[in-house]
């Protein structure tokens, strides 16, 4: 461990409380000159760092920085040597990921920024991405998978974040089909999957999956036209320093998830975690809108619409609104 991380570490085992250079220096056996450098560099990275002349350095308990120090401690055994790379801002952590696999990226390897120029969502849409309020992660899979079964990562991911915000937040998450994750309502996550094929052998090789959550994003920040659609996890202070926490939580589940993709057991979960099952809904296919009844998810994660004409309908993936009721 470098002299920055091992100051960093006690700052953090002692946030909100001081502690002197001197003490500092004496603990890691170095001298004052460089904690003081380590203290300015932690700074730099972005880290709310009190320094007063008579009782020493102390960490703001809303300091909340993206760290891989702070990340790995709390990640599985097994994918505790994962290779994870964070940035301070990017265009977009998927594009990002596909520069990785072309240099060889292994399996698991993370990619997080805190902030996204360009953060991509579905359909062509723009993510919003603004800097110390989200998560902006891109997990890279090399799953050896058929393409049909590669449709399960993005459902399978919807649980996981689910199953891990629960872990942080008194609210439980809602899934909006396929892969929209609400909380009272207004979106907090979403997810972007992207398949990198080999046409020939007809597997998919990599799988990127963009995962994009509001954490603390204050609600008057977001730009006009999400007003009262986009949310975050947290609107108060109670989640000011989760986001390591939560990444960490997010990688675990969704690279276990992942593993046992074919055995579809986080299907069920889905089901019950689904806003829009037993729901008049309204879809887009082929650029026409349709009315029908959201009646079940089907094992490869299609949703299954019950048509105004009797007519059944798997749709694999698109766009879904809940109806409005007329009064
Ligand atoms: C959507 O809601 O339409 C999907 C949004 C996905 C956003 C995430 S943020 C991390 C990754 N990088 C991107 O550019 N997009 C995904």
């Amino acid at each position: 461990m470098t002299v920055k991380n091992e100051v960093l570490h006690i700052l953090e085992n002692n946030r909100g409380s001081n502690i002197s250079g001197q003490d500092l220096a004496s603990l890691l056996q170095v001298s004052r000159t460089s904690i003081w450098k380590a203290i300015n560099s932690l700074k730099l990275e972005g880290y709310i760092i009190g320094a007063t002349s008579n009782k020493g350095y102390s960490l703001s308990i809303s300091s909340d920085v993206l760290s891989v120090e702070d990340i790995r401690p709390f990640l599985k055994e097994e994918y505790k040597d994962i290779p994870i790379s964070i940035y301070k801002t990017l265009t977009s952590t998927n594009t990002e990921a596909k520069m990785a696999i072309l240099q060889n990226a292994k399996h698991g390897a993370v990619i997080l920024s805190e902030e996204q120029t360009k953060g991509r969502g579905r359909l062509g849409r723009d993510f919003f991405s603004p800097p110390q309020s989200g998560i902006y992660m891109s997990i890279i899979l090399k799953p050896h998978l058929n393409i049909a079964n590669s449709l399960l990562v993005t459902t399978a991911t919807a649980v996981a974040v689910c199953l891990s915000i629960d872990k942080f937040s008194k609210e439980s998450p809602q899934i909006k089909w396929v892969n929209d994750i609400y909380i009272e309502n207004k979106k907090v996550c979403g997810i972007l999957t992207e398949a990198v094929t080999d046409f020939e052998s007809g597997t998919v090789e990599s799988v990127i999956i963009g995962i994009g959550l509001n954490v603390k994003t204050k609600e008057n920040s977001f730009p006009e036209e999400l007003q009262g659609i986009a949310g975050s996890i947290f609107n108060t202070d109670e989640g000011f320093n989760t986001r390591n926490q939560l990444s960490a939580e997010i990688i675990n589940k969704v690279l276990s998830i992942c593993e046992s993709l074919e055995d579809r057991t986080f299907l069920e979960i889905y089901k019950e975690r689904s806003m829009i099952l037993g729901q008049d809904i309204i879809f887009k296919k082929n650029n026409e809108w349709f009315e029908g009844f959201a009646q079940d998810i089907d094992e490869n994660g299609g949703l299954v619409v019950l048509l105004n004409n009797g007519q059944r309908a798997v749709l694999q993936s698109g766009e879904v609104s809940i109806r409005k009721k007329n009064n």
